[in-house]
């Protein structure tokens, strides 16, 4: 059997909370996307994110693992509020509920979730700010490959896919961010350029990215 190396997002920090929230979330394709986010939120804050910070940028996009929430490729563009606001109140009920279904979770927490979560597309105090933008480095960093996978599946041209890597470094917030960012978003273009030759399993990618074993490097 081959060794196993330990997951990127393997963490002593993650709560027996978040664990289980990312045991809820197994299979979603936006996993990783959701460890992710919540890595850069930690980084963005300086190591001083709080608890309710920390969770929300765990879960923020739970509601698109449920069906029969907005389309996530929608047609009127990555800006429009219809869909944003839609989104965001479907995952803030959607993870309200489950926190309110596990033991020993405070109410002032279950609501400063529901709060950053409902502002996690539109900012709005530093803490959103910091989960926006966490949002975007993540979306640039590991979404690449979704770009490519609109493309070839034809749900996006290639200028409406770089409108949506567009759309995540315009709206960020922080300086500090905006200046990860761009690195980001440059390699995430390049990609997207090379979307019709470049060698990617896209199913074996999107398959890892919601494997919680995979992430968490669990043998
Ligand atoms: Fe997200």
């Amino acid at each position: 059997m081959t060794p196993c190396r330990e997951g990127r997002y393997a963490d002593p920090n993650l709560t027996e909370l978040e664990l289980a929230a990312t045991v809820w979330l197994d299979g979603f394709y936006q996993l990783e996307h959701l460890f992710n986010t919540r890595t850069w939120a930690v980084e963005l804050s300086m190591g001083q994110a709080s608890p309710e910070l920390r969770f929300a940028a765990l879960t923020h996009d739970a509601e698109r693992f449920f069906p029969g929430g907005p389309s996530d490729t929608p047609e009127n563009g990555f800006d429009n509020p219809d869909y944003l606001f839609a989104h965001s109140i479907r995952s803030a009920d959607i993870v309200e509920q489950w926190l309110r279904q596990q033991p020993r979770v405070e109410e002032a927490f279950v609501r400063r979730v529901r709060a950053l979560i409902l502002r996690h597309e539109v900012g709005g105090g530093w803490e959103a700010d910091v989960l926006q933008a966490a949002d975007s480095l993540s979306f640039l960093e590991i979404f690449d490959w979704l770009t490519v996978d609109w493309v070839r599946r034809g749900i996006y041209t290639h200028d409406q896919a770089r409108e949506k890597l567009r759309y995540s470094l315009e709206r960020i917030r922080p300086p500090l961010a905006v200046k990860l960012a761009l690195p980001l978003y440059e390699a995430a273009v390049n990609t997207l350029a090379s979307a019709d030759t470049l060698d990617v399993d896209l199913k074996w990618r999107r398959q890892v990215a919601g494997s919680r074993r995979f992430q968490l490097g669990l043998g």
